[in-house]
């Protein structure tokens, strides 16, 4: 909520005290005075004298943008706060109830708000998650890759370090149209702007074919069963005869002691985080086999998996 009212920047512009912050943020003073304290026995800010507030080490750390945007109540950070209160209908019908708190599922909810929707794709990209590990091979070296396709690339941060490390590769960044209307600038600042396409398409629809490499990172855990096999065969359709599809989180090694129990994904989407073996099964169904399996120095988990049969 403080993040919301963006307490710490108005701290950090020299704004201390109570009166005068619950102006300049909307807030009523006797209420945000109550929050401020309570934060202030949790260890956030520090009220050097009655009504005067300080800015700590947790504090500032609401003034990075990266935790502002999660917390944030009034973009996405909201969505996923609130969401916890479908959590027992979900456990109880074993599907997401997130239409049951905002009207519509998940990425519906995310379509009819444009702002929502822009909040997500900032807290997926560069600004909330960080500069993303080019790193994506486990198998064979870059020389035999000419062209990359990442399918739910988001606003385009992961493309744009790959084809900035990798001057000879061409990319194409999928994702549903109004997030790939937000890559440009992601682009132009990583200087391979001439070197990419966007398709905005939904990556249920046939993919661009012909392509070495398709990329699915934070994808697949988004997605009950049926929805990631059908995923996986669109690209195994796209990667066919000879392309490769690697997949970059939501799996882990069978010997880990079990994929994440990821409740956020249960609540937002009815999606899961899987071990090997069950995901060598949903490839197995979408015509893919699992060619190699690896966890990289910076830790990330990766599939690598090639198509083995032409689907009817
Ligand atoms: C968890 S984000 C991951 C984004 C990116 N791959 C990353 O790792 O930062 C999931 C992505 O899937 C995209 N997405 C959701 N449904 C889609 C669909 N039907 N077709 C294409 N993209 C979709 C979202 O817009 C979002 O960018």
């Amino acid at each position: 909520m403080v993040a919301t009212l963006r307490i710490a920047d108005h701290v950090a512009a020299g704004t201390t005290r109570i009166d005068d912050l619950a102006a300049a943020s909307g807030a009523d003073a006797g209420s945000l005075h109550r929050v401020l304290r309570h934060l202030v026995s949790k260890g956030v800010f520090e009220e050097p004298s009655s009504g005067r507030f300080a800015l700590n080490e947790p504090a500032r750390g609401l003034l990075d943008s990266p935790v502002r945007l999660g917390l944030d109540l009034d973009g996405f950070g909201g969505r996923m706060a609130y969401a916890w209160a479908s959590l027992l209908a979900a456990v109880r019908t074993g599907a997401p109830a997130y239409d049951e708190v905002f009207g519509r599922p998940f990425w519906e909810d995310l379509r009819a708000h444009p702002d929502l929707a822009a909040s997500f794709d900032a807290l997926m990209g560069p600004a909330g998650h960080g500069t993303p590990d080019p790193e994506v091979l486990v198998t064979g070296g870059w020389e035999s890759v000419r062209a990359v396709v990442d399918v739910g690339g988001g606003t385009g941060s992961l493309l744009a370090e790959i084809l900035r490390a990798r001057p000879t590769v061409r990319g194409t960044l999928v994702d549903l149209p109004p997030t790939v209307a937000r890559s440009a600038e992601i682009f132009r600042a990583a200087g391979v702007a001439d070197r990419v396409t966007t398709a905005g398409q939904s990556f249920f629809d046939p993919l661009p074919a012909g392509s070495d490499l398709y990329l699915l990172k934070s994808i697949l855990s988004d997605w009950p069963d049926r929805e990631a096999v059908a995923i996986l065969r669109r690209g195994a359709e796209a990667a066919r005869p000879a392309g490769r599809i690697v997949v970059l989180n939501g799996v882990s090694p069978d010997e880990s002691g079990g994929p994440s129990p990821a409740l956020l994904m249960m609540v937002l989407v009815g999606g899961r985080e899987r071990s090997l073996a069950e995901f060598r099964e949903l490839a197995r169904e979408a015509g893919l086999e699992v060619q190699a399996a690896e966890r990289q120095p910076s830790g990330r988990f990766v599939v690598e998996c090639r198509p083995t049969r032409v689907l009817q």
